[in-house]
């Protein structure tokens, strides 16, 4: 048989006018797709399962089995699947095309206003795909107004999956700032640019900061690192940091942009860098992502300076995308609503107290770690103030509650925040309070 035969059998036995069959749709990902996985994140065979569509605050998978989603697109559906605004959005652009290559368009241009309104950095911006290409743009606007090779980020930090920084994020580090390529096929020669240091700990960074400042071009934060809040000093301390050092200071905002609040960890925490990244909420669900930052750094883009040393190039077929950019205008008219923040973060806390109940009353060691609208449940003592705190603890046992909990129905992945949207309602609370209490229980 072929191996365009092989494919087409399946596909055409079970999608044309069939039931779509779990088992068939599973037999498909594990030929077709390298662990039977779209990214990062592969669940083991029993917990697998295929989505069909989503809901407000829950997904139905193809055996018609429903989940109360806490992965919300990795933090991205800050209103949950298919809003009726944004959806109403995207359907009305569907009739004016979907892509315009190249050329400026009415929704790209409203969205910027309103993303250079909101983000207290911003003066412009340029748009990307995703939030890797945000990171990575933002990185090399750096290196190009400083004309230094060199960037810091924290040890566990995530800024996306290209080269220059895919060092340090899961593995353990003690020996600062070296740094550790995370993948396979990363170019040796990158770990001479990027320096690692502990996150929330400013005197390491100082020392760092100093000794390199005159080939560091960019320190890269993620303002909360994955579910780690910083300290009070820290973020304010870093600012002062690379302003003593005529270092550029760059938030990673793919997850904390609109997320924390309107004007993101910016506004969350009153600390503005010189660059920031966003990704996620800003597409309203859609691939939309954009730095944005001081108009002599973003300028660097104009394709004007083409040819001179400062040009820093940026270009993207999907860049500026008019569906997405519907779907984030549409998205963040909520978010501007009075008391949006207010309501959703004094939900989450409501859901964080009642599962760590549960917790508490199943004797287990596990504290509900987060703020405003996303968690993490972990199995230590203390919160975390940093990567080798994480790692210390009991991640094969938080590892069974989290399989546990999707055998009950919660979508979660292990070992990643639960984000909640503003359509999770108390209906889904008291469902996944019953549901993580037998989790516990089967743990
Ligand atoms: C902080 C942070 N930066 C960057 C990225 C990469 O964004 P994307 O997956 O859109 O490339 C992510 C993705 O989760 C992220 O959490």
């Amino acid at each position: 048989m072929s191996k365009t035969t092989a494919t087409k059998g399946l596909v055409q036995q079970q999608l044309v006018g069939e039931p779509t069959d779990h088992h068939v749709l599973n037999a498909l990902a594990r030929r077709l797709l390298p662990g039977a996985s779209l990214g990062a994140h592969a669940l083991p065979e029993a917990e697998r399962f295929v989505i069909r569509r989503g809901k407000g605050a829950r997904l139905q998978d193809v055996r018609e089995r429903w989940y109360i989603d806490f992965v919300c697109g990795a933090g991205a559906l800050i209103l949950g699947h298919a809003h009726p605004v944004a959806t109403a959005a995207i359907k009305d652009q569907l009739d004016r095309g979907i892509h315009y290559f190249g050329t400026l368009n009415e929704p790209c241009l409203q969205l910027a206003e309103v993303l250079v309104d909101a983000i207290p950095c911003a003066e412009q911006l340029i748009f990307t795909t995703t939030g890797s290409e945000a990171t990575f743009f933002a990185l090399r606007m750096a290196r190009a107004f400083t004309k230094r090779d060199k960037i810091l980020k924290f040890a566990g930090a995530y800024h996306g999956t290209h080269d220059c920084v895919s060092f340090s994020v899961a593995s353990a580090t003690a020996d600062y700032p070296l740094a550790r390529a995370e993948s396979a096929g990363i170019p040796a020669a990158l770990s001479d640019s990027v320096l690692i240091c502990p996150y929330n700990d400013l005197d390491t960074a100082r020392r760092i900061v100093e000794t390199h400042r005159h080939e560091l071009a960019a320190v890269i934060v993620e303002p909360v690192q994955r579910i780690i809040f910083p300290n009070e000093s820290f973020l304010p301390g870093l600012r002062r940091l690379c302003d003593d050092n005529d270092v550029l200071l760059v938030f990673d905002e793919v997850v904390t942009g609109f997320r924390l609040a309107y004007g993101g960890a910016q506004e969350y925490f009153g600390v503005t860098p010189d660059l920031a990244s966003y990704g996620k909420i800003i597409g309203g669900g859609g691939a939309l992502g954009a730095v944005a930052g001081k108009a002599e750094i973003i300028g660097l883009a104009d394709p004007a300076l083409k040819g001179t040393k400062d040009h820093a190039f940026v270009n993207g077929t999907f860049h500026g995308n008019p569906l997405a950019s519907v779907a984030g205008l549409a998205t963040l008219d909520e978010l501007r609503k009075p008391g949006f923040y207010r309501k959703l973060n004094a939900k989450a806390d409501t859901y964080r107290r009642a599962f760590q109940k549960v917790l508490d009353r199943h004797g287990l060691p596990a504290r509900i770690c987060g703020e405003a609208s996303f968690w993490q449940i972990l199995f230590c003592a203390d919160a975390p103030r940093n990567h080798a705190d994480i790692l210390t603890s009991d991640q094969a046992r938080n590892r069974a509650l989290d399989l546990a909990c999707l055998r009950e129905g919660l979508y979660v992945l292990p070992h990643t925040r639960r984000f909640i949207s503003a359509v999770h309602d108390d209906a889904d609370l008291e469902e996944s309070v019953r549901a993580l209490d037998t989790a516990c229980r089967n743990i």
